[in-house]
Protein backbone atom coordinates (compact mmCIF):
# COMPACT_ATOMS: atom_id res chain seq x y z
CA UNK A 1 0.00 0.00 0.00
CA UNK A 2 1.21 3.61 -0.86
CA UNK A 3 2.42 5.67 2.22
CA UNK A 4 0.68 9.13 2.27
CA UNK A 5 2.50 12.08 2.88
CA UNK A 6 0.52 16.26 3.72
CA UNK A 7 2.85 18.61 2.43
CA UNK A 8 2.08 22.22 3.71
CA UNK A 9 3.38 25.55 1.22
CA UNK A 10 3.38 23.50 -2.07
CA UNK A 11 2.58 26.46 -3.64
CA UNK A 12 6.44 27.27 -4.50
CA UNK A 13 10.02 25.93 -3.40
CA UNK A 14 10.45 22.98 -1.50
CA UNK A 15 7.14 22.76 -0.89
CA UNK A 16 6.29 22.17 -5.13
CA UNK A 17 9.87 20.18 -5.61
CA UNK A 18 9.11 17.30 -2.44
CA UNK A 19 5.45 17.50 -3.46
CA UNK A 20 6.60 16.43 -7.10
CA UNK A 21 9.70 13.88 -5.89
CA UNK A 22 7.37 11.98 -2.79
CA UNK A 23 5.03 11.14 -6.05
CA UNK A 24 7.20 10.01 -8.63
CA UNK A 25 8.88 8.02 -5.50
CA UNK A 26 5.60 5.87 -5.16
CA UNK A 27 3.91 8.04 -2.18
CA UNK A 28 0.27 9.56 -2.19
CA UNK A 29 0.65 13.23 -1.87
CA UNK A 30 -1.66 15.75 -0.36
CA UNK A 31 0.21 19.12 -1.67
CA UNK A 32 -1.44 21.89 0.63
CA UNK A 33 -1.61 25.56 -0.36
CA UNK A 34 -3.18 28.56 1.20
CA UNK A 35 -3.81 29.92 -2.31
CA UNK A 36 -5.32 27.57 -4.62
CA UNK A 37 -4.70 30.05 -7.75
CA UNK A 38 -0.89 29.30 -7.37
CA UNK A 39 -1.95 25.18 -8.30
CA UNK A 40 -1.36 25.79 -12.04
CA UNK A 41 2.15 24.58 -12.44
CA UNK A 42 1.68 21.43 -10.31
CA UNK A 43 -1.39 20.53 -11.58
CA UNK A 44 -0.16 20.68 -15.31
CA UNK A 45 2.74 18.14 -14.12
CA UNK A 46 -0.15 15.79 -12.27
CA UNK A 47 -1.78 15.61 -16.11
CA UNK A 48 1.63 14.75 -17.88
CA UNK A 49 3.21 12.56 -15.56
CA UNK A 50 -0.27 11.31 -14.16
CA UNK A 51 1.06 12.06 -10.70
CA UNK A 52 -0.75 10.94 -7.70
CA UNK A 53 -0.75 14.27 -5.85
CA UNK A 54 -3.98 15.68 -4.70
CA UNK A 55 -4.42 19.11 -4.09
CA UNK A 56 -6.19 20.93 -1.11
CA UNK A 57 -6.28 24.32 0.27
CA UNK A 58 -4.19 24.96 3.45
CA UNK A 59 -3.46 28.14 5.33
CA UNK A 60 -1.20 27.50 8.52
CA UNK A 61 -2.36 30.27 9.85
CA UNK A 62 -5.94 28.92 10.37
CA UNK A 63 -7.41 26.00 12.42
CA UNK A 64 -10.25 25.39 10.69
CA UNK A 65 -8.22 24.95 7.39
CA UNK A 66 -5.80 22.71 8.65
CA UNK A 67 -8.56 20.66 10.14
CA UNK A 68 -10.79 20.33 6.65
CA UNK A 69 -7.78 19.25 4.71
CA UNK A 70 -6.56 16.38 7.55
CA UNK A 71 -10.33 15.33 7.51
CA UNK A 72 -10.03 14.84 4.21
CA UNK A 73 -7.29 12.52 4.01
CA UNK A 74 -8.06 10.70 7.17
CA UNK A 75 -11.73 9.99 4.93
CA UNK A 76 -9.76 9.12 2.26
CA UNK A 77 -7.44 7.05 3.57
CA UNK A 78 -8.20 6.39 7.18
CA UNK A 79 -4.28 7.63 8.22
CA UNK A 80 -1.79 9.99 7.62
CA UNK A 81 1.76 8.58 7.43
CA UNK A 82 3.71 11.87 7.29
CA UNK A 83 3.36 15.03 7.99
CA UNK A 84 5.72 17.57 6.10
CA UNK A 85 5.80 21.35 7.91
CA UNK A 86 7.47 23.12 5.09
CA UNK A 87 4.78 25.98 4.69
CA UNK A 88 7.51 29.09 5.90
CA UNK A 89 7.99 33.01 5.36
CA UNK A 90 11.34 34.52 5.43
CA UNK A 91 12.11 37.85 7.44
CA UNK A 92 15.34 40.14 8.07
CA UNK A 93 14.32 43.60 9.94
CA UNK A 94 16.25 45.41 12.88
CA UNK A 95 13.74 44.65 16.12
CA UNK A 96 13.08 47.81 16.54
CA UNK A 97 12.12 48.68 13.42
CA UNK A 98 9.70 45.49 13.43
CA UNK A 99 6.27 46.03 14.54
CA UNK A 100 3.71 43.92 16.59
CA UNK A 101 1.61 43.15 13.60
CA UNK A 102 5.09 41.64 11.77
CA UNK A 103 6.35 40.04 14.76
CA UNK A 104 2.97 37.83 14.91
CA UNK A 105 2.64 37.17 11.50
CA UNK A 106 6.44 35.71 11.64
CA UNK A 107 5.74 33.58 14.18
CA UNK A 108 2.17 32.68 13.09
CA UNK A 109 3.36 31.21 9.66
CA UNK A 110 6.41 29.88 11.05
CA UNK A 111 6.16 28.34 14.86
CA UNK A 112 2.49 28.39 15.42
CA UNK A 113 1.25 26.92 12.15
CA UNK A 114 3.76 23.64 12.92
CA UNK A 115 1.88 23.80 16.42
CA UNK A 116 -1.41 23.88 14.81
CA UNK A 117 -0.70 21.08 12.42
CA UNK A 118 0.92 18.90 14.50
CA UNK A 119 -1.62 19.12 17.11
CA UNK A 120 -4.29 18.43 14.46
CA UNK A 121 -2.64 15.34 13.24
CA UNK A 122 -1.09 13.56 16.62
CA UNK A 123 -4.46 11.68 17.65
CA UNK A 124 -4.79 10.19 13.90
CA UNK A 125 -0.89 9.06 14.47
CA UNK A 126 -1.00 7.88 17.92
CA UNK A 127 -4.42 5.79 17.41
CA UNK A 128 -2.27 3.99 14.59
CA UNK A 129 0.90 3.97 16.58
CA UNK A 130 3.00 5.21 13.61
CA UNK A 131 3.67 8.39 11.91
CA UNK A 132 6.65 10.88 11.09
CA UNK A 133 6.35 14.76 11.84
CA UNK A 134 8.72 16.26 9.85
CA UNK A 135 9.56 20.05 10.67
CA UNK A 136 11.86 22.32 8.20
CA UNK A 137 13.26 24.68 10.33
CA UNK A 138 17.21 26.22 8.92
CA UNK A 139 20.42 26.74 9.92
CA UNK A 140 18.74 30.00 11.89
CA UNK A 141 16.95 27.12 14.16
CA UNK A 142 20.28 27.02 15.52
CA UNK A 143 22.68 29.62 14.96
CA UNK A 144 20.79 32.97 15.18
CA UNK A 145 22.10 35.78 13.07
CA UNK A 146 21.78 39.14 12.23
CA UNK A 147 18.48 40.79 11.54
CA UNK A 148 17.14 37.64 11.62
CA UNK A 149 15.91 37.79 15.28
CA UNK A 150 12.11 36.98 15.09
CA UNK A 151 12.77 34.67 12.33
CA UNK A 152 15.42 32.72 13.72
CA UNK A 153 13.27 33.02 17.23
CA UNK A 154 10.37 31.16 15.33
CA UNK A 155 12.84 28.60 14.07
CA UNK A 156 14.23 28.00 17.47
CA UNK A 157 10.91 27.66 18.72
CA UNK A 158 10.14 25.21 16.38
CA UNK A 159 13.32 22.86 17.39
CA UNK A 160 12.34 23.28 20.65
CA UNK A 161 8.77 22.13 20.03
CA UNK A 162 9.98 19.17 18.31
CA UNK A 163 12.56 17.93 20.35
CA UNK A 164 10.35 17.87 23.64
CA UNK A 165 7.54 15.86 21.60
CA UNK A 166 10.47 13.56 20.30
CA UNK A 167 11.14 12.38 24.28
CA UNK A 168 7.71 11.33 25.23
CA UNK A 169 5.26 11.30 22.43
CA UNK A 170 7.81 9.90 19.58
CA UNK A 171 9.15 6.99 21.92
CA UNK A 172 5.86 6.44 23.40
CA UNK A 173 3.60 5.57 20.35
CA UNK A 174 5.83 5.11 17.46
CA UNK A 175 5.96 8.52 15.50
CA UNK A 176 8.77 9.61 14.72
CA UNK A 177 10.01 13.22 14.80
CA UNK A 178 12.55 15.12 12.28
CA UNK A 179 13.93 18.57 11.91
CA UNK A 180 15.55 19.10 8.56
CA UNK A 181 17.70 22.69 8.85
CA UNK A 182 18.67 24.28 5.56
CA UNK A 183 21.25 26.99 5.13
CA UNK A 184 20.21 29.18 2.01
CA UNK A 185 17.97 27.79 -0.44
CA UNK A 186 17.31 29.00 -4.03
CA UNK A 187 13.74 30.05 -3.46
CA UNK A 188 10.93 32.68 -3.53
CA UNK A 189 11.64 33.04 0.05
CA UNK A 190 14.97 35.39 -0.31
CA UNK A 191 12.65 37.76 -3.03
CA UNK A 192 10.08 37.65 -0.42
CA UNK A 193 11.87 38.05 2.62
CA UNK A 194 14.15 41.17 1.11
CA UNK A 195 10.75 42.18 0.19
CA UNK A 196 9.01 42.75 3.40
CA UNK A 197 12.56 43.82 4.74
CA UNK A 198 12.50 47.64 3.46
CA UNK A 199 11.24 50.93 5.26
CA UNK A 200 10.28 53.51 4.21
CA UNK A 201 12.13 52.09 0.55
CA UNK A 202 15.13 51.35 2.44
CA UNK A 203 17.09 47.89 4.22
CA UNK A 204 17.58 49.61 7.78
CA UNK A 205 17.84 52.99 8.76
CA UNK A 206 20.10 55.40 11.02
CA UNK A 207 22.55 53.65 13.11
CA UNK A 208 21.63 50.54 11.57
CA UNK A 209 22.07 50.58 7.94
CA UNK A 210 25.43 50.34 7.41
CA UNK A 211 25.67 47.36 9.38
CA UNK A 212 22.75 46.22 7.01
CA UNK A 213 24.44 46.71 4.04
CA UNK A 214 27.38 45.28 6.01
CA UNK A 215 25.57 42.02 6.16
CA UNK A 216 23.92 42.05 3.15
CA UNK A 217 27.65 42.32 1.66
CA UNK A 218 28.70 39.51 3.48
CA UNK A 219 26.23 37.67 2.36
CA UNK A 220 26.84 37.68 -0.90
CA UNK A 221 30.22 37.43 -0.52
CA UNK A 222 30.12 34.21 1.25
CA UNK A 223 28.18 32.89 -1.64
CA UNK A 224 30.66 34.02 -4.26
CA UNK A 225 33.38 32.84 -2.37
CA UNK A 226 32.65 29.62 0.07
CA UNK A 227 34.09 26.22 -1.28
CA UNK A 228 31.30 24.28 0.20
CA UNK A 229 27.69 25.39 -2.01
CA UNK A 230 26.05 27.79 0.45
CA UNK A 231 22.90 27.66 -1.86
CA UNK A 232 20.76 24.43 -2.67
CA UNK A 233 17.81 23.49 -4.63
CA UNK A 234 14.84 23.00 -3.55
CA UNK A 235 15.18 19.81 -5.38
CA UNK A 236 18.29 19.10 -3.58
CA UNK A 237 16.68 19.48 -0.06
CA UNK A 238 13.77 17.54 -1.12
CA UNK A 239 15.81 14.79 -1.90
CA UNK A 240 17.34 14.70 1.85
CA UNK A 241 14.15 14.78 3.23
CA UNK A 242 13.34 11.96 1.00
CA UNK A 243 16.39 10.08 2.01
CA UNK A 244 15.05 11.23 5.75
CA UNK A 245 11.50 8.96 5.45
CA UNK A 246 13.08 5.98 3.85
CA UNK A 247 15.77 5.61 7.01
CA UNK A 248 14.56 2.69 9.32
CA UNK A 249 16.20 5.25 12.63
CA UNK A 250 15.74 9.04 11.26
CA UNK A 251 17.94 11.24 12.91
CA UNK A 252 15.88 14.14 15.29
CA UNK A 253 17.76 16.58 13.46
CA UNK A 254 19.67 16.73 9.98
CA UNK A 255 21.55 19.70 8.10
CA UNK A 256 20.64 19.41 4.59
CA UNK A 257 24.03 20.34 2.58
CA UNK A 258 28.00 20.20 4.03
CA UNK A 259 27.56 23.91 4.11
CA UNK A 260 25.00 23.89 6.63
CA UNK A 261 26.87 21.27 8.79
CA UNK A 262 30.22 23.43 8.73
CA UNK A 263 27.96 26.30 9.95
CA UNK A 264 26.17 24.69 12.75
CA UNK A 265 28.80 22.71 13.73
CA UNK A 266 29.45 24.56 17.22
CA UNK A 267 25.97 23.72 18.19
CA UNK A 268 25.85 19.79 16.67
CA UNK A 269 29.57 18.28 16.96
CA UNK A 270 28.86 16.50 20.32
CA UNK A 271 25.55 14.85 18.74
CA UNK A 272 24.83 15.74 15.23
CA UNK A 273 21.53 13.61 14.41
CA UNK A 274 19.91 14.67 18.21
CA UNK A 275 19.39 11.24 19.15
CA UNK A 276 21.76 11.25 22.23
CA UNK A 277 20.38 13.88 23.14
CA UNK A 278 17.01 12.02 23.56
CA UNK A 279 18.05 9.49 25.51
CA UNK A 280 19.46 12.04 27.84
CA UNK A 281 16.45 13.76 28.27
CA UNK A 282 14.67 10.26 28.81
CA UNK A 283 17.10 9.05 30.95
CA UNK A 284 16.65 12.20 33.18
CA UNK A 285 12.60 12.11 32.91
CA UNK A 286 10.73 9.22 31.86
N1 LIG B 1 14.95 29.60 1.17
C1 LIG B 1 15.83 29.55 2.16
O1 LIG B 1 16.91 30.13 2.08
C2 LIG B 1 15.53 28.74 3.39
C3 LIG B 1 16.59 28.42 4.24
C4 LIG B 1 16.34 27.66 5.37
C5 LIG B 1 15.07 27.22 5.65
N2 LIG B 1 14.05 27.55 4.79
C6 LIG B 1 12.71 27.06 5.12
O2 LIG B 1 12.29 26.17 4.10
C7 LIG B 1 10.86 26.14 4.04
C8 LIG B 1 10.42 26.30 2.60
O3 LIG B 1 10.80 27.56 2.13
P1 LIG B 1 11.15 27.84 0.59
O4 LIG B 1 12.59 28.21 0.53
O5 LIG B 1 10.65 26.73 -0.26
O6 LIG B 1 10.33 29.20 0.36
P2 LIG B 1 9.11 29.57 -0.60
O7 LIG B 1 9.41 29.16 -2.00
O8 LIG B 1 8.85 31.01 -0.32
O9 LIG B 1 7.91 28.67 -0.06
C9 LIG B 1 7.26 28.95 1.13
C10 LIG B 1 5.89 28.31 1.06
O10 LIG B 1 5.21 28.58 2.28
C11 LIG B 1 3.90 29.03 1.95
N3 LIG B 1 3.23 29.79 2.99
C12 LIG B 1 3.51 31.02 3.46
N4 LIG B 1 2.58 31.39 4.36
C13 LIG B 1 1.69 30.37 4.45
C14 LIG B 1 0.51 30.14 5.19
N5 LIG B 1 0.03 31.04 6.04
N6 LIG B 1 -0.14 28.95 5.03
C15 LIG B 1 0.32 28.02 4.17
N7 LIG B 1 1.40 28.19 3.41
C16 LIG B 1 2.10 29.35 3.56
C17 LIG B 1 4.09 29.84 0.69
O11 LIG B 1 2.83 30.06 0.06
P3 LIG B 1 2.49 31.38 -0.79
O12 LIG B 1 3.02 31.12 -2.16
O13 LIG B 1 1.01 31.45 -0.73
O14 LIG B 1 3.18 32.52 -0.10
C18 LIG B 1 5.02 28.89 -0.06
O15 LIG B 1 4.29 27.86 -0.66
C19 LIG B 1 10.39 27.25 4.97
O16 LIG B 1 9.97 26.69 6.20
C20 LIG B 1 11.62 28.10 5.18
O17 LIG B 1 11.59 28.78 6.41
C21 LIG B 1 14.24 28.29 3.67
Amino acid sequence: MKRNILITGTSSGVGYEASLLFSRNGFKVYATMRNLKKSEELKKHIKDENLDIEILQLDVTSQSSINSAINIVIEKEGTIDILLNNAGAGFAKTLEETSEEEINWVTDVNYLGVVRTTKAVLPHMRKQKAGHIINITSVGGLVGQPFNEIYCGAKFAVEGFTESLATYVGTTFNIKFTLVEPGGIATEFMKSAIEKTTVDGQLARGEYLPIFEKYLAGSQKRATESNLAVYQTGKEVAEVILQVVNTETPPLRIRTSAWANEFCELKTKADPTGLMLINEVKKNFL
